[in-house]
């Protein structure tokens, strides 16, 4: 097992600028030199073959850009990570084996003990659950910012100790959207990068690099695979954060390393200090490592992407707008609708569609949200999000039950409260499923003994 993490070629410096459509299906694949296969293929090896005494030494001293070992790098995921690199507009991805491996990565290339990272209160809980109850068993600490949407909180809560602003494009599930733009600026004002995860976005609706984010992390698992058939993350670097001009802010970019034969980060790769510094220290180290079989699959799903997060975000939209006429429905919480809070921000940075995860409020609480769920035929009842099937989950009797009711309240969950990721079907097909939970609804608590 080889202990250098080096080396691994870095993709492509930042591509010409082509449609994102021709991005999706073209950038970073080539056919395979050897056989001329047109679909690259899975490169199922856990190492690789020195041809030499000598290059074995030189992929080991970073001299020779071949591949050693595949938890440091196999070309099926170099071919996906370049693709990803392209549709965010970045400089660099690094492919791992989940969404929650991407968010510790990209953040663990930041962070060190004593440092604090500043969070919006609103994001996924099993984040809220990595920063709260891992991160702070490193020493690394979180101020929670819990009304995200006021620019000014966050500037209040910046520490001397914070190193690293994190917030998701769209979040999971309360769609309450954040001025990313506004928040580039604080961050860079205070020397800080800005950290997005942009699963439930998508670079199709959402390009955070482009609003000033500094690093861009996905679950592939969800709408960039969209079969729902594997897991994956990915943490794309770009931006204009300067890693090489802060040394006071990243101490562990600017110190000599025994790795780079006495080299700083800095030294060795300016700018993309951070890049290699994650690529080559935290992820090829801690070795969250996706199989190349999963990141051929995601791959095949990255191709059609844009197809389908248009479908979604359509169907999102005649979901939402069904749902909120309907009587026994107190709550729709999708950012399309124009009394939705967030409308005009959503106008603003999702031009493209506004997405297809949001919550729905039943006005008869739990009794409700169960008999609506166990009526449900062709919506599937699971905890997934971005599949090109319609899913459905109840956050307070599932990833939320943990909370108290206070914090659920302010995270958006109440007893009746849905959680919908609408999928590419026929809408029509959807609607109606929905039509039949709601009656389920009625007949449950018109049958149920008055309380
Ligand atoms: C916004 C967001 N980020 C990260 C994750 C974690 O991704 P994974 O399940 O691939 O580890 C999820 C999972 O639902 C998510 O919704």
């Amino acid at each position: 097992m080889p202990e250098s993490p080096r080396p691994r070629p870095l993709p492509s410096p930042r591509p010409q600028p082509r449609g994102f459509a021709t991005d999706q299906v073209h950038a970073g694949a080539d056919p395979d030199a050897a056989s001329g296969a047109r679909i690259p293929p899975i490169h199922l090896t856990a190492g690789f073959v020195f041809d030499s005494f000598d290059t074995a030494a030189a992929r080991f001293a970073g001299d020779d850009d071949g591949y050693t070992y595949s938890r440091v790098g196999n070309p099926s995921h170099t071919a996906l990570e370049r693709r990803l690199a392209a549709l965010e507009g970045g400089d660099d991805a690094i492919l791992v084996g989940s969404g929650q491996a991407a968010v510790t990565v990209a953040l663990l290339g930041v962070l060190a003990a004593g440092d604090r990272l500043l969070s919006s209160a609103s994001l996924y809980e099993g984040s809220r659950g990595l920063f709260r109850d891992n991160f702070s068993r490193f020493g690394i600490g979180t101020d929670f910012v819990d009304t995200p949407t006021d620019v000014e909180a966050w500037r209040r809560a910046i520490r001397p100790t914070t190193r690293a602003l994190f917030v998701e494009s769209i979040p999971n599930p309360s769609n309450d959207l954040h001025d990313l733009a506004a928040l580039a600026d604080l961050a860079h004002e205070h020397g800080l990068p800005l950290v997005v995860d942009n699963t439930l976005a998508t670079p199709y609706l959402l390009r955070p690099l482009e609003h000033g984010a500094d690093v861009v992390v996905h679950s592939a698992s969800k709408f960039l695979a969209g079969h729902g058939a594997s897991l994956g993350g990915v943490v794309v670097v770009g931006g204009d954060h300067a890693w090489a001009r802060r040394a006071d802010m990243h101490p562990h970019l600017h110190e000599p390393s025994a790795l780079l034969r006495g080299s700083s980060w800095t030294d060795a790769h300016g700018d993309a200090a951070y890049a290699r510094f994650t690529r080559d220290l935290v992820a090829a180290r801690l070795g969250p490592t996706i199989s190349p079989v999963h990141a051929f699959l995601l791959q095949q799903g990255v191709e059609t992407l844009s197809l389908r997060v248009a479908q979604h975000s359509r169907n999102a939209l005649a979901v939402a707008q069904w749902l909120h006429a309907q009587p026994d429905v107190v709550d729709v919480g999708y950012p399309g609708l124009p009394g939705h809070p967030s409308h005009a921000l959503a106008q603003q940075y999702l031009p493209r569609g506004a997405g297809s995860v949001f919550t729905v409020t039943l006005a008869g609480g739990t009794d409700a949200a169960r008999a609506f769920v166990d009526a449900l035929a062709l919506v599937s009842h699971m905890t997934h999000l971005g599949d090109v099937r319609t899913l459905v989950l109840h956050p307070a009797s599932t990833t939320h039950a943990h909370r108290t009711s206070a914090e659920r309240a302010a995270a958006g969950v109440h007893d009746g409260t849905l959680r919908l990721s609408v999928g590419i079907e026929d809408v029509a097909d959807v609607v109606a499923d929905l039509a039949r939970g709601l009656a389920a609804v009625r007949d449950a608590l018109t049958a149920a003994p008055a309380a």
